[in-house]
């Protein structure tokens, strides 16, 4: 079964600082990683949130099994735990991370506050068509903001992203497939449609795509959010028979859980109660 964890860096800082002194689970990659961060916020977010992906994966693996373990890197940079029956993908935005965890199958997480979309009209509306081919749009956001097209964008590249995390392949290479970004004339001419292109992971299963629903930032911004796979919607706890793309995305969408704040918490969430 995946989860899929918000995890509020602010609020859990001293905790999560106070758990990885206890038993530490950072690998020493891990923190060669944050120590080459310039940036004192972003090193400290990198921190809190590999912390946090740390704990959960020892959680979810039942023990420390795989505690301090490095993460290996694969071409594009998709980490992985070498060995392990045991998917993960992580996002970052500012005072906010998403963690989702799960096995069997790829996942790819993606997040994104409200903000400003600065790319041309035309790239944004590929974006979201593309988006668009791998199911319908949740029907909240036209019935309450249809005319604000950062709705519509962002939603649509949440799921490119976590779509290019769950493949491991990068952004670019999904946007080229989709053709948001630029393919030569025989490539364009002679390869399936998005995202049947996406050639590799679809070796799993057709891509599925889950918007997940996350509640508003403490400054009532809305937050953009997706979950994506490849292969059985099974995996993701659903009932749904769908066949993937074309699958209803409200169906088998995993609760958003939130990292415990406190301590009787997190004792529980690692004693996997
Ligand atoms: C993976 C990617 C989509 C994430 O972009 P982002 O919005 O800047 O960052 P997020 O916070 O959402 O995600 C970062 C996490 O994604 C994971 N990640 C990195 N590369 C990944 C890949 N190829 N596949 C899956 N996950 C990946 C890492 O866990 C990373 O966090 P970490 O560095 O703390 O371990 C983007 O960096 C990417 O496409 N990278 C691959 C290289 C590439 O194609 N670059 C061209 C960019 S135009």
């Amino acid at each position: 079964m995946v989860q899929v964890w918000l995890v509020d860096l602010e609020r859990s800082a001293a905790l999560l600082e106070a758990v990885e002194t206890a038993t530490p689970r950072l690998s020493d990659d891990d923190q060669v990683r944050i120590d080459a961060l310039n940036d004192a916020d972003l090193k400290r977010q990198r921190r809190l949130t590999t912390i946090a992906l740390r704990v959960l994966i020892s959680a979810y693996s039942g023990g420390p099994e795989f505690d301090r373990l490095p993460f290996e890197r694969l071409g594009n940079g998709k980490p992985v735990l070498p060995g392990a029956k045991l998917q993960f993908s992580i996002t970052h935005a500012g005072e906010r991370a998403l963690v989702a965890l799960g096995s069997v199958v790829p996942l790819g997480v993606d997040v994104e506050v409200l903000r400003a979309v600065n790319m041309p009209n035309d790239r944004q509306q590929a974006i979201v068509r593309a988006a668009r081919t791998l199911g319908p749009f949740p029907q909240s956001e036209y019935t309450f903001e249809a005319s604000d097209h950062r709705y519509r964008v962002l939603r649509a590249w949440v799921r490119l992203e976590a779509l290019a995390k769950a493949h491991g392949c990068g952004i670019a290479r999904v946007l080229a497939a989709c053709g948001v970004l630029a393919r030569s004339a025989s490539v364009v001419r002679d390869a399936p449609a998005f995202p049947a292109n996406l050639d590799g992971g679809l070796s799993n299963g057709n891509p599925i795509i889950k918007d997940l629903v996350l509640p508003p930032g403490a400054d009532g911004q809305p937050w953009f959010a997706a979950l994506a796979t490849f292969g059985s919607l099974d995996e993701l706890g659903s009932q749904d028979e769908g066949d993937g793309a074309t699958a209803d995305p409200s169906a088998g969408v995993p609760e958003v859980r939130h990292l415990p704040t406190t301590q009787a918490g997190m004792a529980e969430l690692l004693a996997g109660i």
